[in-house]
């Protein structure tokens, strides 16, 4: 349950929560966002989800609205306020309001800024991660620019939609070349014969994704091979095992690409094993 939300420096009853009618992250999705874990109240990588949000800032010249101190306090004080153990923190910033014309507003537009935190019900994502889940392809009709998180994110809405449709519960992209871009909200990983992870490198055709990131530091220590390539769908269809990880599910394993088994059709040891210890490369903080 989501009490309260923050929104523009005050803390409102989600009820009263609300933005005006013309944010241009509602009119123009002029606006990016970041999505940390809250594992025991403590926020996950949060340095690394701030520096991510600054950058996706800058690409799109809307001003820092705070220091990163004073966004990671707001990320925290509505963890606490919200009493969430186990969960998610949603963090939005728009370019803010002003009469709707496409260009940037002339003079000193104020972000917007919107918090809210969420719980999850962990006993029902680890029963998901010991089934594993299944995904669907999709051609990636996004636009050119899919290292910077906005909310632009209708394809991914739509990509989903049509993975659920098909039982499945997240979508793999696929780039014109017929290479695997990444999940509609995760990265993309395989596991080869040789036991080496294959994950596509960072770029302008995927997000660079905290958590992808911070596997690479528990790749790396449990010196665990790894490559950034990219693979194509049959690759991926043969391959020993698979994985997405995102804020929300850490490394969840995938068991199914397009109704066709991945391995032995259940969640790779390795994968398993990842996930056991991806909180053993991670920072927290309260
Ligand atoms: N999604 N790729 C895309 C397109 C994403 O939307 C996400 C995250 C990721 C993984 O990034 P990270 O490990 O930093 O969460 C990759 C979030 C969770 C969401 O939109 O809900």
């Amino acid at each position: 349950m989501t009490r309260v939300v923050y929104v523009n420096g005050q803390y409102l009853p989600y009820g009263q929560a609300g933005v005006h009618v013309e944010d241009r992250g509602f009119q123009f999705a002029d606006s990016i966002y970041e999505v940390c874990e809250v594992d025991q109240g403590r926020l996950v990588d949060e340095t690394r989800h701030l520096e991510r949000l600054e950058r996706s800032l800058g690409e799109l010249r809307i001003p820092m609205p705070m220091s990163r101190r004073a966004l990671g306090h707001v990320l925290r004080e509505t963890v606490k306020r919200n009493r969430v153990r186990t969960g998610l923190v949603y963090l939005q910033i728009s370019r803010g309001a002003a009469p709707r014309d496409f260009p940037f507003p002339a003079g000193d537009l104020m972000p917007t800024i919107v918090c809210l935190a969420r719980r999850v019900d962990g006993a029902k994502r680890e029963a998901r991660a010991a089934a594993g889940i299944a995904v669907k392809t999709m051609p990636d009709i996004r636009w050119g620019r899919c290292d910077i998180k906005t909310v632009m994110l209708l394809p991914a809405v739509l990509a989903k939609e049509a993975a659920s449709a098909d039982g499945a519960q997240e979508a793999w992209l696929v780039d014109s070349d017929g290479f695997i871009t990444e999940g509609a909200s995760s990265n993309a990983w395989i596991v080869d014969a040789s036991g080496t992870l294959i994950t596509r490198p960072t770029g302008n055709a995927i997000l660079p994704g905290v958590t992808r990131r911070s596997l690479f530091d528990l790749l790396m220590g449990e010196k665990i091979p790894f490559t950034e390539r990219p693979f194509r769908v049959e690759e991926a269809l043969s391959a020993r095992e698979a994985f997405i990880t995102s804020a929300s599910g850490t490394v969840m394993p995938v068991v199914a690409i397009d109704g066709r088994p991945i391995g032995n059709g259940h969640p790779g040891e390795l994968t398993q094993r990842l996930r056991s210890n991806f909180h053993q490369a991670v920072e927290f903080s309260r």
